[in-house]
C-alpha cells in the first residue's frame, strides 16, 4: 500500500480512538437504511459502526491498521455483556485486558497482531488512547484549569438558555486567556507535534488556530452543550450521559453489534487503491470524513471521478473540510448535485467545534 505523505504517519500509529466527526450529520445526510450500501472511512470506528446499526451494509475502509484493530475491537465487545464491553474500552470497573483476552478470537490476525503489541492502550483506557485523544487530555487536563475553574465549565455547559449561555460565553468564557491560550494550544506547530504530524498539514494554507476558535465561540457560545458529549469530552474529559455520546456505546447500540457486525466488512487499503476496483454502482453512499484534507488538489480530483464511477446513482456523498477546501472538482459538476444550503444548515448543527465547511452532494 502506497504510504506517503499523511498515509505514512497515519499507517503506523493509533491517531484516533474516537470519531470527532458528528455522528448526527452523516445519520441526516446521508440518511442510512437497510439496502444502502456505505463506503465510510473506518477511523476509529464509531460512526461506521452507527452507520451499520442503522442497518446499512458497511465496508469501512482505512489505510491505518491500528485503526481498523480499534473498530474490530469495539465491534467484537458486541460479544459481551453491556457492562464488560463498557470496561473493555475503560468506561466501567474491570481488567480490560482480561476481557480483551475473551474476545480475542473474535479478531482478525492482524487485530490480534496489533493488540498483543500494544497491551498499553487498553490498560490505560483505550478511548483515551489516540494521538488526538492525548492532546485533546493535555487541553483539558493541563492547559484548560489554567483558564476556567469547574464552576465556569459546568456554568457554560449547563446555561439555562440560549440568551444566558452566549451572555456567560462573550462576558465569562472567552477571556483574553482563553483566547491567548487556545491560539498557542491549538496552533498550526503545537497542533502538528502533539496531536496530528506535520504532514497532516501539508495543504493548509493560512492560520489553523483562529478558524477553530471562530467555529468554537459558534458553538461554545450558541448550542445547547448539556447534549453536546463532544465539548463535553474535550471540556470536562468525560460525557456527561452515555446515551447522548456515540451510537455504539449506548445500551441499545451495543444491543446491536452483533447483528450488525453481519454487515460489516473492514478494508485495509487507502481509497485511491480501492475506488478504481469497484464495480459501477457498487456505491450508495460515502462517508469520506475529512480525507481530501490531506490530499494534493489532483489527487483528489481523480479519487472523486473514482468515487463517481463507483456510485450508484442517487448515491449521497458526505465529508468535511478542516482548513483544506475541498468539493466535487468543478470538471465532475454536471455528475452530481451540490446541496450546498442543506450543507450550511448541517455545518451550523454541527457539534465538533472544528470544522470549516460539511458538503453533501448527491450522484446523478
Ligand atoms: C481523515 S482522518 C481525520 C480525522 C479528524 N477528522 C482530523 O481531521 O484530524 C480519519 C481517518 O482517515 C484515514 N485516512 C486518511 N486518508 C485516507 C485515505 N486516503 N484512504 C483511507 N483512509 C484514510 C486515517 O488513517 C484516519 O484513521
Amino acid at each position: 500500500m502506497a504510504s506517503q505523505g499523511a498515509a505514512e504517519p497515519l499507517s503506523r500509529r493509533l491517531s484516533y480512538s474516537q470519531c470527532w466527526e458528528d455522528w448526527a450529520l452523516l445519520d441526516d445526510s446521508l440518511d442510512p437504511s437497510p439496502g444502502d450500501r456505505v463506503l465510510s472511512i473506518a477511523s476509529a470506528g464509531c460512526n461506521s459502526l452507527a452507520l451499520a446499526l442503522k442497518g446499512a451494509h458497511v465496508v469501512g475502509i482505512d489505510l491505518s491498521a491500528p485503526q481498523l484493530a480499534l473498530c474490530e475491537l469495539k465491534l467484537a465487545g458486541g460479544r459481551l455483556p453491556y457492562l464488560r464491553f463498557l470496561a473493555l474500552l475503560g468506561l466501567a470497573e474491570g481488567d480490560p485486558l482480561e476481557i480483551y483476552r475473551e474476545i480475542e478470537p473474535a479478531l482478525s490476525d492482524r487485530a490480534r497482531d496489533f493488540w498483543r503489541g500494544r497491551p498499553d492502550l487498553l490498560v490505560d483506557g483505550v478511548l483515551c488512547a489516540g494521538r488526538f485523544e492525548r492532546y485533546l487530555a493535555t487541553f483539558t487536563q493541563r492547559v484548560l484549569p489554567l483558564i476556567h475553574g469547574r464552576r465556569t465549565i459546568r456554568g457554560l455547559i449547563d446555561a439555562k438558555s440560549p440568551a444566558e449561555q452566549r451572555a456567560f460565553h462573550d462576558r465569562r468564557w472567552s477571556s483574553w486567556r482563553w483566547r491567548g491560550l487556545f491560539r498557542v494550544f491549538f496552533s498550526r506547530w503545537v497542533m502538528a507535534r502533539l496531536g496530528r504530524s506535520p504532514e497532516q498539514f501539508s495543504q493548509v494554507r493560512g492560520t489553523v488556530a483562529e478558524r477553530i476558535l471562530a467555529r468554537c465561540d459558534e458553538v461554545l457560545g450558541g448550542q445547547p452543550l448539556h447534549e453536546n458529549p463532544y465539548v463535553q469530552w474535550i471540556l470536562e474529559d468525560a460525557w456527561r450521559d452515555i446515551e447522548l455520546a456515540h451510537p455504539y456505546l449506548t445500551r441499545q447500540g451495543h444491543a446491536g453489534l452483533a447483528a450488525a457486525a453481519e454487515r460489516i466488512e473492514w478494508v485495509h487499503a487507502s481509497l485511491e487503491e480501492h475506488l478504481p476496483a469497484c464495480e459501477p454502482g457498487t456505491y450508495t453512499a460515502y462517508n469520506l470524513s475529512n480525507i481530501g484534507e490531506y490530499l494534493p488538489k489532483a489527487v483528489w480530483d481523480e479519487l472523486y471521478a473514482r468515487l463517481l464511477d463507483a456510485a450508484a446513482p442517487g448515491a449521497r456523498v458526505a465529508y468535511w473540510n478542516l482548513f483544506v477546501p475541498r468539493a466535487c472538482p468543478t470538471a465532475l459538476a454536471g455528475r452530481i448535485v451540490r446541496h450546498s444550503q442543506r450543507s450550511a444548515d448541517l455545518l451550523a448543527r454541527d457539534r465538533v467545534p472544528f470544522y470549516g465547511a460539511f458538503v453533501l452532494e448527491t450522484v446523478r
